[in-house]
C-alpha cells in the first residue's frame, strides 16, 4: 500500500503550515518504541502544539500508516526521542 503522503515520491511536503512541520519530520518522530501515537503527542514531541488544526487529519493518517508499517505499536503515553529532521 502506498503511503498517503509524499514520502513515496521522495518529496518533502509541509503538512502543518502553522508549525512548519513536514511529513518527513512527523514520520521521523514516530520511530522507536516510545514514539507518540496520537496527534497531540506528536506535536508535543516536536516541541509545538496545534494552532488551526487543519493538519490533524493528515497527522492521524501518518500515524496510522506508521503503525501499520511497524506492526509493533508502542505505548501512546510516552514521548519520542529527540528528532533532528528539517524543516
Ligand atoms: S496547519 Fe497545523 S495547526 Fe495549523
Amino acid at each position: 500500500m502506498q503511503p498517503a503522503c509524499s514520502i513515496a515520491l521522495g518529496v518533502i511536503v509541509i503538512i502543518c503550515s502553522c508549525n512548519v512541520l513536514s511529513d518527513a519530520k512527523v514520520r521521523a518522530s514516530l520511530q522507536g518504541e516510545t514514539a507518540p501515537r496520537t496527534p497531540g503527542a506528536v506535536y508535543r514531541c516536536l516541541g509545538c502544539s496545534p494552532n488551526c488544526g487543519r493538519c490533524l487529519a493528515t497527522v492521524r493518517t501518518i500515524i496510522t500508516e506508521a503503525l501499520n508499517e511497524s506492526q509493533n505499536p508502542a505505548d501512546a503515553s510516552t514521548c519520542c526521542k529527540a528528532v533532528n529532521v528539517l524543516p
